[in-house]
């Protein structure tokens, strides 16, 4: 059976449409993953990446160590589609765990965990006469519950 193109456009736009019409919950596309700042460096941006597929298209919010980050009150975060850009990272504010959830009404879904983690580092030249020298940068996980 050969169709016409009037048929066969009306059968891609069912099928767009059925598509469409589809509903379901969440999943997740990319999920966040550690992070690391140097200490000394933080003026600058983190992002933890979020981003998930639902029908209808999910809404996301986020948790540092198990409580809700409310992005409307706290200028530092910024929402990029599902990301979270923490602006100005500091050691104190912003260390801990990150998760990501994604919701439409058809379900919630929770991410792994990210670490956000700050870093000592220190500039090292070979002590060495002569050349080449060799100079590199040295980084020090800070262990929670270690320092201070
Ligand atoms: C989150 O939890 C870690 C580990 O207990 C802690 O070191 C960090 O300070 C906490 N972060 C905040 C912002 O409370």
């Amino acid at each position: 059976m050969l169709l016409s193109w009037k048929q066969l456009v009306l059968l891609s736009f069912i099928g767009c449409l059925g598509g469409e019409l589809l509903l379901h919950g969440p999943v997740f596309i990319s999920e966040p993953s550690d992070s690391m700042v140097p200490v000394g460096a933080e003026d600058k941006r983190v992002t933890f990446k979020c981003e998930a597929r639902g029908n209808p298209s999910p809404q996301y919010r986020w948790q540092l160590n198990g409580s809700d980050i409310n992005l409307v009150v706290e200028s530092r975060y910024e929402l990029n589609g599902g990301d979270l850009v923490v602006i100005n990272p500091h050691r104190d504010r912003d260390s801990g765990s990150y998760q990501c959830f994604a919701t439409n009404p058809l379900g919630t879904i929770v991410s792994r965990e990210a670490k956000l983690q700050f870093a000592y580092c220190l500039d090292e030249e070979a002590k060495v006469y002569g050349r080449p020298r060799v100079s590199w940068t040295a980084c020090t996980e800070e262990l929670w519950g270690a320092a201070g």
